[in-house]
């Protein structure tokens, strides 16, 4: 019999070696509890798998009792997606050559890319709070996936805190980028793909209105933009006026500096947006039908939605007084169900993660798409903004 057992050994050793890779790593990472001070907090504590990795508490209190950021925590699922920081120059209707800013990571923008963003969970005093890279270095090397990480990476690597970290991001990104967290198989995608039945007809009016009336596709787009199917954000940046729950938050005027910036926030996919209550940046609001209410009446009845932080940047252009009827308010929350992805849909209890269904490209089959996000910080891609005149 000693023939099966070196038969079992070499079938183990190629399992083994097929395994490791950076996304498995990265899975690990995502998952482990112990990368924080004190342990007990991971990227998962936050970004729950079957709240399409978002966080159905208005805000995540963070590893250190008491402690907490002011941000309600949002999907994973298409974040790899969306497009580093960078200033999109254009004609306004006067002729005048003006800039705005889409993209980057976290609601202001203030990550340049996923390589960044990955880095700042695990420093963020609010957050997993580890001293820094040395800190985190020395978990990776007493974590329980070590000897694959160590294989994957080489000694060299292995012993550089820095090189070391590195890979941990490296392999954050590689996971996140994972068929499974860009299925593209909502119910509106089978529509998209041809099946006329698949929507109802309050869902079929709800996205008539989304396209006209309501003006939803205008800055949640459902054409085709930087990948071949529908995001559902331009990933600019809007004051959308949300209300205010005591603590003011600049967003990206926070980190641009700039006056005509304060309080806007970058628009968010709205797949899965069925999953991820509660709403808005601050998680200010509870159900998809109030946020409904509120783009439609937030300037007829101001008293219902109190203060916002500032209300002088606030968009009153293509919000607050749509003028829709309680049945088109109705429609549209119907049609914001159909983009919610079958995977997320199908996960049972005890599922750790969502399956991947068949036919979803791989990350490496899309290398084109991912390879040309640039992987570290551009300086200039803030700086290449004008300052804009600010009449007070
Ligand atoms: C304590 C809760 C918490 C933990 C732990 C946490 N996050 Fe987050 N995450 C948030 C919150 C809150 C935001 C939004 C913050 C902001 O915009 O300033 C966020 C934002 C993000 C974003 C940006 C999404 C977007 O739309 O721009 C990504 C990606 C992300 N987190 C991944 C991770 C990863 C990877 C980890 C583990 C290394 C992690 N998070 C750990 C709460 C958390
Ligand atoms: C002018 C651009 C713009 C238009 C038009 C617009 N949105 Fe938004 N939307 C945003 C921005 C920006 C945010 C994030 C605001 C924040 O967090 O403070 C947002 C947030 C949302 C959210 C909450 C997302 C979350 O994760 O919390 C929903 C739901 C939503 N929009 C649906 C719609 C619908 C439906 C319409 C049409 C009635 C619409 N939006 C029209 C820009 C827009």
């Amino acid at each position: 019999m000693k023939w099966f057992a070196f038969v079992m050994m070499v079938v183990g050793c190629l399992a083994r070696a097929e395994e490791v890779s950076p996304v498995v790593i990265g899975r690990k990472i995502f998952m482990d509890t112990s990368l924080s001070q004190p342990v007990g907090q991971g990227c998962v504590s936050c970004h729950d798998p079957k709240a399409a990795f978002a966080d159905a508490r208005r805000v995540s209190p963070g590893a250190v009792n008491e402690r907490k950021g002011r941000r309600n925590a949002p999907t994973l699922m298409y974040a790899a997606l969306i497009p580093p920081i960078a200033a999109e120059d254009f004609y306004d209707e006067e002729g005048e050559l003006i800039y705005v800013l889409e993209g980057g990571l976290f609601l202001d923008g203030r990550a340049h890319d996923q390589f960044e963003q990955v880095q700042m969970p695990f420093f963020n005093k609010d957050e997993m709070n580890l001293s820094g890279p040395a800190d985190l270095a020395d978990r990776i090397r007493k974590s329980e996936y070590a000897s694959d990480f160590k294989k994957l990476v080489g000694g060299k690597v292995w012993g550089n805190d820095g090189k070391l970290v590195d890979q941990v991001y490296h392999s954050l990104v590689a996971f996140l980028r994972e068929p499974m967290f860009r299925p593209f198989n909502a119910r509106i995608d089978d529509f998209w793909k041809g099946d006329v039945k698949a929507l109802n007809d309050s869902e079929l009016r709800g996205l008539a209105l989304f396209q006209s009336k309501a003006g939803c596709a205008q800055c949640h787009p459902l054409g085709v933009g930087t990948w071949p199917e529908p995001l559902l954000s331009d990933f600019g940046y809007d004051n959308l006026g949300a209300p205010s729950l005591g603590e003011e938050d600049p967003g990206l005027g926070g980190v641009s500096g700039r006056k005509n910036e304060m309080g806007q926030f970058r628009s968010p996919t709205l797949r899965n947006i069925a999953l991820t209550a509660p709403y808005l940046h601050n998680g200010s609001i509870k159900t998809l039908k109030e946020v409904m209410e509120f783009y439609n009446k937030r300037d007829v009845e101001p008293e219902r939605w109190g203060k916002t932080d500032f209300p002088e940047t606030v968009n009153h252009d293509d919000m607050g007084d749509l003028k829709l009827t309680d049945q088109e308010v109705d429609d549209l929350v119907a049609l914001m169900h159909t983009f919610t992805d079958k995977n997320l849909l199908e996960m049972k209890e005890g599922d750790e993660l969502p399956k991947t269904p068949e036919g979803v490209p791989s990350t490496e089959s899309r290398k084109a798409f991912f390879q040309n996000r640039p992987r570290l910080v551009d300086p200039k891609a803030k700086q290449r903004v004008p300052e804009e005149k600010v009449d007070e």
